[in-house]
């Protein structure tokens, strides 16, 4: 692609998107800049008033910096992003690309992209583990699932604050990889599902027996645990934006249904503010996850990048997110921007 060229289209459709940021931060009610003048050493401590709610606009957040698995030699090893190998652009069902998508490309565009999304990763921990504090202490016990986990960074970080923590993807590397990374003291609490968003209920149902039930290998399995916690499932990293919008409403529904009347419903969306910044920082960089792509597949008004793989990527507004857990009749809990992330959590009215 020819970056001079998007790069230019870039510049003229951010004049467009209020107060968009072309590699500065989000300005409007981010979390970092509600302390500017903080060196971020100070910022380590996690407050529990951290996540109180933006809407009522006293929030005063303070974040660790959770660690991130050490990809960072990998990233190192790599060739540069020009150099790689372009995808081939043959055209192939939007939810076929990402059951093809390698451990390795996923984490090398994401992980290793430390500069890019490192500060949203950790402040999404930091976001569920603090939501889990709270229904902690109220009295309940709090188990985590995630749709869509990719390579189960998200998963492994947060698992030590869960009784049970689930990872669900469709791709069968990506759960592969998260059996096998699983941290050592957190093994037998976490699971990794092989399955389809859209059935999530059902895929839990199966893994976590509600009565408990002898296994093939003779062992009682007890999945009432799972069923007796309050359930937070989460959908972070973006990966809403990613499935097709025709299922969304689908799994939106999948997911509240197994949060139930109690539980949680957290999705973590990428920010359209920062959109045009991501097409050339982070999209165009890194062209093996997505293909090459032209300026005509950036869809600015809808803040959608449309690869001519197929590929497609939904960044959300504050306002759209909010929409959408109105249009769900979800009550909202909590709904923060803080830099490239939109933060939401709901439950069922
Ligand atoms: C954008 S990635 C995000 C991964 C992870 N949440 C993270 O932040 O690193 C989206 C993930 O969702 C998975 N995915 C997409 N649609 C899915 C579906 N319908 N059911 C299960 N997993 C799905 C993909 O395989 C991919 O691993």
């Amino acid at each position: 692609m020819r970056l001079a060229s998007l790069r230019g289209g870039v510049h003229q459709a951010v004049q467009g998107l209020a107060s968009a940021p072309l590699s500065t931060p989000s300005p409007v009610r981010s979390f970092v800049t509600m302390l500017p003048h903080v060196p971020k050493a100070k910022q380590a401590g996690r407050g529990l008033g951290s996540f109180v709610s933006q809407e009522n606009g006293t929030t005063r957040p303070q974040f660790a910096a959770a660690g991130m698995p050490p990809a960072a030699k990998k990233s190192a090893e790599a060739p540069a992003a020009d150099q790689q190998p372009v995808a081939p652009a043959k055209k192939v069902d939007a939810s076929d690309k990402w059951k093809e998508i390698t451990v390795d490309m996923w984490r090398d565009a994401v992980y290793t992209n430390q500069t890019y999304f490192g500060d949203l990763i950790s402040d999404t921990t930091e976001f569920v583990k603090t939501i889990a504090e709270h229904i902690k202490l109220s009295g309940r016990r709090c188990s985590l699932v995630e749709v869509g986990c990719g390579t189960g960074e998200f998963v492994r970080e947060a698992a030590d604050d869960f009784r049970t923590a689930v990872g669900v993807d469709f791709n069968k590397e990506f759960v592969d990889f998260c059996k096998e990374h699983t941290i050592p003291r957190n093994a037998a609490k976490s699971h990794y599902l092989q399955g389809d968003a859209c059935q999530l209920y059902e895929l839990l149902k199966e893994e976590f027996p509600k009565t408990p039930q002898r296994g093939s290998d003779g062992l009682i399995r007890r999945g009432v645990e799972f069923w007796d916690d309050t359930r937070i499932v989460a959908c972070v990293g973006n990966t809403i934006g990613i499935i097709p919008e025709e299922l969304r409403p689908k799994v939106y529904e999948q997911m509240a249904g197994v949060a139930g009347k109690d539980g949680v419903v957290v999705m973590v969306y990428w920010n359209a503010k920062w959109f045009g910044d991501a097409v050339l920082n982070f999209y165009h960089a890194n062209p093996k996850l997505c293909g090459a792509f032209e300026g005509e597949n950036v869809d600015f008004k809808n803040t959608t990048l449309k690869t001519p793989m197929d590929y497609k990527t939904k960044w959300t507004s504050v306002d759209e997110a909010r929409a959408i857990m109105e249009d769900l009749g979800m009550e909202i809990i909590s709904l923060r921007e803080k830099g490239k992330g939109v933060f939401v959590a709901a439950r069922r009215m």
